[in-house]
């Protein structure tokens, strides 16, 4: 019988993950669909994914937090993080994974070896991000906006900074996980803050994909290697794949569906 995947998301036409899905279960003949779903209330994603015969689905934003409270088994990073971009049945249980987490950490290891990452933003990508270095031994310190979201940082002891308190060091990755960039021309934080920092680091990543950001112009102009959030959010979807599917995603699967993820 043909198995059903779906996004979950509001909004979440924008979506480029059922072309990226349907390119690689294409790719290995896998007799399956991968589908968009609008779902306005977080609080019933396990019913709907349940009444609706899905075997697997990815979760976005906002019902990121909505999933990990509704599953009946969370496993691996994702208990840390409390929220999750992944579901899929095993053993008649909804289980709960984060692949947003080590598909990051998959997409920083084209630079090598890195040591001591500034992370900008202190939302839900951010808390993947910084538990997945500190999980990786490294070192990692979190610079946002503002105070109210940093207490999550604090209880796992993240050095965690706002804007007026922050007590900058020399850092190799800056990571931009703010949404300055997205649709607007903001940098992440003030250029005056930034900007001695890039001067220093060697390598920059934003999560935002498909465009050169203010961010990522600026590490540029000051000599740092960029690289945009395409990587993430592939890696993401591969390691998602290979626990639909139960298979392990090779080359060629992950560039069948990077370029699924390229089209239109
Ligand atoms: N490539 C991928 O696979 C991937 C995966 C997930 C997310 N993303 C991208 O990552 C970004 C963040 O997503 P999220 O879910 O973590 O969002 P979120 O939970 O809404 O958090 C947004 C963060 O951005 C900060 N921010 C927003 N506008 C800002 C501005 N103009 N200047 C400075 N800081 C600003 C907020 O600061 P305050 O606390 O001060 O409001 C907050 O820390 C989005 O652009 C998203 O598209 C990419």
């Amino acid at each position: 019988m043909t198995k059903k995947f779906v996004i979950f998301g509001n909004p979440v036409a924008h979506s480029k993950s059922p072309q990226m899905q349907n390119a690689g279960l294409k790719y290995i003949n896998f007799d399956g669909v991968y589908e968009k779903h609008h779902l306005e209330d977080g609080n019933t994603i396990k019913e709907v994914f349940l009444q609706n015969g899905y075997s697997g689905a990815n979760i976005t934003v906002p019902h990121k937090e909505f999933a990990f409270a509704n599953a009946d088994i969370v496993k691996g990073i994702a208990k840390e993080i409390e929220a999750v971009n992944t579901y899929v049945i095993e053993e008649g249980k909804v289980v709960a994974y984060n692949t947003d987490a080590p598909g990051f950490l998959k997409a920083i290891e084209s630079f090598g070896k890195v040591q001591n990452v500034l992370l900008l933003g202190a939302g839900g990508t951010a808390k993947a991000i910084s538990l997945a270095l500190k999980e990786k031994n490294i070192k990692v310190t979190v610079l946002n906006r503002s105070e109210g979201k940093l207490d999550f940082f604090k209880n796992h002891n993240i050095t965690s900074y706002s804007w007026e308190n922050f007590k900058p060091e020399i850092y190799d990755l800056v990571v931009n996980s703010t949404s300055a960039g997205l649709k607007d021309d903001y940098l992440p934080a003030p250029k005056e803050i930034i900007e001695p920092i890039l001067k220093n680091a060697s390598f920059t990543f934003d999560c935002i994909y498909g465009k050169v950001t203010p961010f990522l112009a600026l590490a540029s102009k000051n000599n740092c290697q960029i690289k945009d959030g395409e990587d993430m959010l592939l890696y993401q979807g591969v390691l998602a794949f290979e626990l639909f599917t139960n298979t392990k995603a090779d080359k060629m699967v992950v560039e069948a569906m990077r370029k699924g993820l390229k089209q239109g």
